[in-house]
């Protein structure tokens, strides 16, 4: 099965009046998928870096037209997210240091100190964890109550994640197949992914005197455990990733739910989301 991935610009305007937490009643969730924004630009630079790296050294043509696709995919979510950073500041969130913490003392020592099998080893696994996330996001409507424009932002990168989600994948399989490599990628990539992400938001619902509330606890095992059941779909989608024989596309259902969710953000009247010109 070979996808077709588009790249597309998100040009809906995120105004000044959304509210800081943007799933009514459901602070964690805002918070996480706050971090999530403060987190993407960084993560998908990287990611970016690590593609270039590679391309020179794929000889299979048609690998190498889908990683561009994926780039140019990946350039615009960062452009996207980092749109809405205007509106964090003006909640007077402080994460900008935080941010550059992470870019300078992660990703950048990554791109010094790791090899590059390594690098595209990290990407694959937070490339699945960015499609499960998606799918899990879209499959249960976990957003059908938030502010509509944060629901378009979020719900068309989980679309892209999902349409993209075999390419770092079957890169990871041309530049080092063996298994190993995948599963130290693997550790290390959960690990930081879910450290960066609940302390960053840990860190947004601190700020907001709402951290230690008991319905942030409330939340949060909601989230976890029998409301959308995170912790066990999580452990699960990593478990797939790391079958020897794991297949990206093994996702019942994704292509449906995120093709939906593109028609409905591409609409004539008043589109989310526009096609960028096919690239020559
Ligand atoms: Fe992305
Ligand atoms: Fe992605």
């Amino acid at each position: 099965m070979e996808e077709t991935i588009t790249a597309r610009r998100f040009i809906a305007t995120l105004g000044m009046d959304i509210p800081r937490h943007w799933l009514p009643g459901n602070e964690v969730v805002s918070s996480l998928l706050n971090a999530y924004t403060i987190l993407v630009p960084a993560n998908e630079a990287f990611y970016i870096r690590t593609l270039n790296g590679c391309l020179p050294r794929i000889p299979d043509g048609a690998l190498r037209a889908r990683c561009e696709a994926f780039l140019r995919q990946e350039a615009q979510h960062g452009v996207a997210h980092k749109r809405y950073w205007a509106n964090l500041d003006a909640q007077g969130y402080a994460y900008r240091g935080v941010e550059r913490v992470v870019e300078r003392c992660v990703f950048r020592v990554m791109d010094r100190l790791a090899p590059l099998w390594l690098r595209v080893s990290l990407v694959s696994c937070v490339e699945h964890i960015n499609a499960y996330l998606g799918y899990e996001f879209l499959s249960q409507s976990i957003l059908a109550d938030a502010d509509p424009r944060l629901r378009d932002l979020m719900e068309w990168h989980f679309a892209e994640e999902i349409e993209h989600r075999a390419v770092a994948f079957d890169l990871l399989q041309a530049v080092s197949p063996c298994y190993p490599v995948r599963m130290l990628g693997a550790a290390m990539t959960a690990t930081l992914f879910h450290l960066l992400l609940t302390g960053l938001a840990g860190w947004l619902l601190a700020q907001d005197r709402l951290l230690w509330r008991r319905a942030t606890r409330t939340q949060l095992i909601s989230h976890l455990g029998a409301g959308h059941e995170m912790g066990r779909r999580s452990f699960e989608h990593l478990r797939d990733y790391l079958a020897p024989r794991f297949d990206p596309y093994c996702l019942p259902g994704a292509d449906a739910l995120a093709a939906a969710v593109l028609t409905r953000l591409g609409a004539e009247h008043s589109p989310s989301v526009v096609p960028m010109a096919p690239r020559n």
